[in-house]
């Protein structure tokens, strides 16, 4: 979950350094324990420290130059947060370099195996074993990228690496297994990163790396070749329709008030889905005698929503599962197909499950949001939810965009199916096309009222948030936003139903209870639930499009959203929760960028 990325320049007089800060912050939302660069000039310079690489250096005045360069930022696994563990890593002559993002499990004997060689540690971490193996293969060749080759072929686990020497200084190696690695093509520089993000400004073309292969960037080119066998693949560059532009946080106070203020714009991109894959994603799903959804943390629960729309509209049965259960719970045949949902496409839970299914035959069906990632491109059909670049940690408005790609799936499959008549699909089709603007009607109405609720709720650091049928995932996902950010301990149910079986006794005056009251047939229990957590002297935020004058009466919040098909309504309802989550994280003074202990990308298990 660390960032990684290197440059080099085609033009040997060029100070590369501010540009790799550039685009080191951009990679920021992945890990921000501590920072390092490297460059060489004509030796080996390295600067690190521990914090977040934008709070330390300014980069009018980067303290390194150099027309090549690389750097890390982590989130720390292996060792402490210290200086010593901060990427580059080094070998014994400090003449090699290493910045490496995923784990390297059998680094415990290959240390062994190198201290009785004479090898010199100076931190705890798996990725200085990188560094010491090539100066080890240097003893045996002078060729840098056969040694880095031969020193990669002996570890086992995740990586990306990127590796710069001062004895081959005109050309950066960059490694991939199981970790992201994107080759940017500028026009007069390379780059190799842990996401596109990173290079945006500088070029949209790029090559994401699949596993076992490598990137040699030099001043005259890049090469991309296969690390097993060492021959040259054949890889021709995409271009993202991302722009530098939608990564920035302009006027916002932070990243994740950006997006969801964006998000009436970024759904309407959700429409513009590939047809073909789109009847392909239907074939598949409409031939399967077993479909699983499955996904982690906030995409999970936009499978959850899918679970409920294919039993209402096409009386499909989905089974959801969270990816790190896949493999414990799932029974996997050829004719069982899987939807895997991710933001980011590199989930490592996620990949392994895909990597699961495609073992036991099983049909993948991707839905992701980062183009040329991992997930998308190893499934057998993908549908990219297009909600451009998502910097803060906390997902919202990919959420969005998932549940319009699932809609749109959902709304094909019934079509097939003929539950529905066609004249009652159509009119949700409408309506999907429509909530672009109710979402931002809503923004609009609900963000000064939720704002004042946070101020008075800020002090009340437990939470219940509960819901029924297609508003369970709501709760789900609204209580997730919460703790996330403002640290403080809120749970959800498989259903409200669950609360008198137990956590009930919970409730008392330091709670604040969420209810999601759709305007359908679970009205009445949800009714029934407020009253059991009033009377027990909870405090009741209720969000509700049917704000009737018993649910006035038995709250102490009513959140009103537009009305829309009770199918549809899951947009709407997440609208207020993802902007109490902000507005209490602001008022506690944290960063909702920044929540502690989390990354954007989880790329390990
Ligand atoms: C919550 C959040 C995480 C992610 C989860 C899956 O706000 O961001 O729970 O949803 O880590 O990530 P992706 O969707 O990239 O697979």
């Amino acid at each position: 979950m660390c960032g990684i990325i290197g440059v080099v320049s085609k033009k040997k007089s060029e100070n590369v350094m501010p540009i790799v800060y550039e685009c080191l912050c951009n990679l920021e939302y992945r890990g921000y324990d501590s920072f390092g660069f490297a460059t060489v000039n004509p030796h080996l310079h390295v600067l690190k420290n521990v914090g977040a690489v934008s709070k330390f250096i300014n980069q009018d005045n980067f303290p390194l130059k150099g027309s090549l360069g690389f750097a890390h930022t982590r989130w720390a696994t292996h060792g402490g947060v210290t200086k010593a563990n901060a990427h580059p890593h080094t070998d014994c002559t400090n003449t090699i370099g290493v910045v490496h993002n995923g784990i390297i499990s059998n680094h415990h004997e290959l240390r062994k195996e190198l201290i009785k060689k004479g090898h010199v540690f100076r931190s705890e971490t798996d990725t200085e074993i990188v560094a010491h193996l090539i100066e080890e293969e240097l003893k045996t060749t002078s060729d840098f990228e056969l040694a880095a080759v031969s020193a990669v072929r002996k570890l086992v686990g995740s990586f990306a690496l990127v590796i710069g020497s001062s004895n081959f200084p005109d050309v950066l190696l960059a490694f991939r297994k199981e970790s992201p690695l994107i080759i940017g093509i500028g026009k007069d520089k390379f780059f190799a990163a842990s996401d596109v993000i990173s290079f945006l400004k500088y070029t949209k073309k790029m090559i994401p790396l699949d596993d076992y292969e490598y990137a040699i960037l030099s001043r005259d080119g890049y090469m991309i070749k296969d690390w097993r066998t060492m021959n040259p693949v054949n890889k021709r560059p995409k271009t993202v329709n991302w722009d530098f532009e939608m990564a920035k946080k302009g006027d916002y106070d932070s990243f994740m008030e950006k997006e969801i203020f964006e998000q009436p714009l970024a759904f309407r991109e959700s429409f513009y889905i590939d047809k073909p894959t789109l009847k392909k994603v239907v074939q598949t799903l409409l031939s399967a005698k077993r479909i699983y959804v499955t996904a982690s943390g906030t995409s999970y629960h936009a499978g959850l929503v899918f679970q409920y729309l294919l039993k209402e509209l096409a009386n499909i049965s989905v089974i959801p599962v969270i990816s790190s259960e896949f493999q414990n719970l799932a029974i996997v045949d050829e004719e069982t197909a899987v939807v895997f949902i991710s933001q980011s496409g590199e989930t490592a839970d996620t990949l392994t499950a895909l990597r699961y299914v495609k073992r036991k035959g099983g049909k993948t069906i991707g839905i992701v949001n980062v183009v040329g990632s991992s997930i998308a491109r190893e499934c057998e059909a993908t549908l990219y939810i297009n909600a451009g670049p998502e910097i803060a940690v906390c997902a919202t408005k990919s959420y969005l965009n998932q549940l319009s790609v699932l809609y749109q799936i959902s709304f094909e499959l019934a079509k097939h199916r003929g539950i529905l008549g066609i004249n009652e699909i159509e009119a949700l089709e409408d309506q999907l096309k429509q909530l672009p603007e109710l979402i931002k009607l809503t923004l609009g109405s609900i963000n000064r009222k939720v704002s004042e609720i946070a101020k008075d709720i800020q002090y009340l650091s437990k939470s219940f948030y509960i819901g029924r049928g297609i508003g369970v995932p709501t709760a789900k996902e609204g209580s997730l936003k919460l703790r996330e950010i403002t640290y403080d301990f809120s749970m959800s149910f498989d259903g409200a139903g669950e609360l008198k079986h137990g956590s009930i006794s919970l409730v008392d005056s330091d709670m604040f209870v969420v209810a999601i009251v759709q305007n359908d047939e679970t009205y009445d229990d949800m009714i029934g639930n407020i009253q059991e957590c009033k009377s027990r002297n909870g405090k009741v935020i209720t969000i509700t499009s049917n704000p009737t004058s018993e649910l006035i009466e038995k709250s102490d919040y009513v959140i009103e959203v537009p009305e829309a098909n009770p199918l549809l309504s899951p947009v709407l309802y997440i609208l207020p929760l993802q902007l109490l989550a902000v507005y209490v994280t602001k008022l506690r003074g944290l960063n909702p960028d920044r929540p502690r202990a989390l990354a954007k990308s989880v790329t390990v298990k």
